[in-house]
């Protein structure tokens, strides 16, 4: 007897079905040869911002869409956006005053892990699912669902575009402002040939400056982590609630091994029903290898709904309530809670709720995102406030 394979999601590890390998392998090969997008030293210097972080010194506030799109890589669009995230930042340097680590779900949040292979259609039969702009197309053709390995290169050139506008932007603005480029590291063959040789020998994703890895992926064993592991840039992993404390420990073990301060942060999103009993243990087993750690809060993935008209939504109750466990649960463990991962946009979209009774199809006139529900500039501006007022009550 052959010993048991790994399960069927630990083989793909989210990776999309490519139906030509000889064309990935050709992609793969050009993204090698492109330039970084992100020189070292940026990415050196966010680690050190997140220090600062990690000693109860700065806040993170990190946001944007759920599936950043191609044709959102326009200057204008890409403006809007930044304008959101300093805006916020602002809110909460002022209200705290603590610097603010700013960071967008920007210039390369182009591919998304999902739970179920095919959305069912409303008159019955299904279709592959949408995996993000790198991968297919969101219109409901299956002719679009094909993933396109060409779309790679598309995404590199638009976050190339993307990190263009930021730099032009960031030009009226004190350094210490800066807002940084994070995606989530899912694709394998985007993010394997994207990583090059720092000044010391040391491997970095020039893709950007934070990666994080998603709560699919965050298999010690798999892919993903080895992926972090062999980088130098600021890493998170979100932590879902089948995470364990030995899961948590071997993560620190294996993605902060030399201790570094602000190299590790660790992404809570529980559901604000759950954190309550499945945080506690995870900081406390944290905070006992003494491995240096961020926490942060992304109150939205374990608060997803699917209202009666079959919209995927949030409820801000839900969100502020996760926020304030997290700000108690870390608190009464003497840890700092260092900031927020929000899904949000600077367009007035409706795709969450105030509370769930307000979750009826009327509720969604602007609902615009082609995966998660995020939040519009008021409902954004609330649940920073929210935070900020723990923090400075605590
Ligand atoms: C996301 O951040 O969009 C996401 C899919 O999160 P998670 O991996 O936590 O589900
Ligand atoms: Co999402």
């Amino acid at each position: 007897m052959t010993a048991p394979g790994p399960t069927a999601e630990k083989v793909t590890a989210q990776q999309p079905p490519w139906p030509d390998p000889d064309r990935l392998e050709e992609i793969r090969h050009a993204l090698s040869g492109r330039p970084a997008l992100i020189p070292p030293e940026e990415a050196e210097r966010l680690t050190r911002r997140m220090a600062a972080v990690q000693r109860g010194e700065a806040a993170v506030l990190q946001g944007g869409d759920c599936a950043e799109l191609f044709a959102d890589a326009a200057p204008r669009v890409v403006r809007r956006k930044l304008g959101q995230l300093r805006e916020l930042s602002t809110a909460i340097r002022t209200g705290l005053g603590l610097p603010v680590v700013t960071m967008g779900r920007i210039a390369g949040q182009y591919a998304k892990p999902r739970s179920a292979p095919y959305d069912g259609l409303a008159g019955g039969g299904r279709l592959p699912v949408y995996r993000g702009d790198a991968v297919n197309g969101a219109a409901a053709d299956p002719r679009a669902r094909i993933p396109d390995p060409d779309r790679l290169l598309t995404a590199y050139d638009r976050a190339a575009a993307v990190l263009s506008t930021m730099r032009d932007e960031q030009m009226a603005h004190d350094d210490a402002e800066r807002i940084y480029a994070s995606h989530e590291l899912l694709l394998l063959p985007y993010e394997l040939p994207l990583i090059r040789a720092a000044a010391d020998g040391a491997g970095f994703a020039s893709s950007l400056h934070f990666g994080w890895i998603g709560e699919r992926t965050a298999d010690p064993e798999g892919p993903h982590i080895r992926l972090a592991a062999s980088i130098r840039n600021p890493v998170g992993v979100k932590v879902g609630p089948s995470a364990t404390p030995a899961d948590l420990v071997e993560l620190a073990r294996l993605l902060n091994p030399e201790r570094r301060p602000g190299r590790l942060a660790f992404i809570v999103r529980m559901g604000a029903d759950r954190i309550g009993w499945l945080l506690p243990p995870l900081v406390e087993a944290v905070a006992e290898t003494g491995i240096p750690v961020v926490w942060l809060s992304d109150p939205m993935h374990g608060n997803t709904i699917r209202s009666g008209s079959g919209h995927k939504t949030r409820t801000l109750w839900a969100i502020r309530d996760e926020i304030a466990a997290f700000h108690r649960i870390l608190r009464d463990r003497r840890q700092w809670p260092g900031g927020l991962h929000l899904e949000m946009t600077p367009e007035p979209v409706t795709e969450c709720v105030a509370e769930a009774g307000d979750a009826g199809a009327a509720a969604f006139p602007r609902f615009r995102s082609p995966c998660d529900p995020r939040l519009n500039p008021e409902q954004a501006a609330e649940t920073v406030h929210a935070f900020t007022s723990l923090l400075r009550a605590g």
